[in-house]
């Protein structure tokens, strides 16, 4: 699946999950703009892309600040041109007991994991009108699907994305553009192994009883941007294990 000549930004491309999306897609032909608030970690990033023969900036912001993305699409727009491929990615992912979620923790949670996406799609969705092709994947979370203990805040913010997705999808479907959305079940990444929680524990719960790999979060993203998936729209591509079947 070729994306040649496409300009993708993933947000939260320092490791994790936005990595392997960003490695995926620039593997794929797409100039990959790698967003985080760890310059050192998109630098990184933007390395092992351009070491492989890809091309790739990384840029340093909060995807949730509308001030830091409108510098982040300027510098891509400078060194890659428009964006018609945006991944938003970039999220916390924190456990606490409702009791202990605070009005700031919750505030705080859906001004990264909901505005940010909200703030990132507003910013790119124009490049991709004058286009007329764009590809929009937000990654939300099979915890807004089944439901998660000590994750109301988290779960609430991604099941806003999986919404998000759906309206966006169609009011852009007679312009060129898809949204769609990953929801990952549990995947082995730094993020995953810093929650307080028993990742194999957890994992072996699913269906197939493991963990998934970044790799298989990168591969449904890359589906989804290619020319192939331009019927696809408003779709919740999980990716889990068999965790949830919609
Ligand atoms: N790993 C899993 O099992 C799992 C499961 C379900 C959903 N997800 C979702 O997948 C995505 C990636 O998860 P991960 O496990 O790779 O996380 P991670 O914590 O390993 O990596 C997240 C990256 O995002 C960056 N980031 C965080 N807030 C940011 C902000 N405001 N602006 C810019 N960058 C920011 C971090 O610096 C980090 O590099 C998240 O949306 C997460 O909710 C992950």
């Amino acid at each position: 699946m070729s994306l040649t000549g496409k300009v993708a930004v993933v947000t939260g491309g320092a490791r994790g999950l936005g990595r392997a999306i960003s490695l995926k897609l620039a593997g794929d032909g797409a100039a990959v703009s790698v967003w985080d608030l760890s310059l050192e970690g998109a630098l990184e990033t933007a390395a092992m892309i351009e070491q492989s023969g890809g091309q790739a900036i990384a840029c340093e912001g909060d995807a949730s600040s509308a001030a830091d993305i409108a510098q982040a699409v300027d510098r891509t727009h400078e060194a890659l041109g428009a964006v018609t491929v945006l991944v938003n990615n970039a999220a916390l992912s924190p456990f606490s007991s409702f009791e202990d979620i605070t009005e700031e923790m919750w505030d705080r949670l859906m001004a990264i994991n909901l505005k940010g996406p909200f703030l990132c799609c507003k910013a790119m969705i124009p490049d991709m009108l004058a286009e007329g092709w764009g590809r929009i994947i937000n990654i939300s979370s099979s915890s807004a699907q089944t439901g998660a203990r000590a994750m109301a805040h988290y779960g609430a913010s991604k099941g806003g994305v999986i919404g998000l997705t759906k309206c966006l999808a169609q009011e852009y479907a007679t312009r060129g553009i898809t949204v769609n959305t990953v929801p990952p079940g549990f995947v082995d990444t730094e993020g995953l192994r810093e929650a307080p929680v028993n990742v194999d524990g957890f994992a072996r719960t699913t269906p197939m009883g493991r963990p998934g790999k970044p790799a298989n979060i990168a591969a449904a993203v890359a589906f989804l941007a290619s020319e192939e998936a331009d019927y696809i729209t408003g779709h919740t591509l999980g990716v889990n294990g068999g965790r949830y079947c919609n």
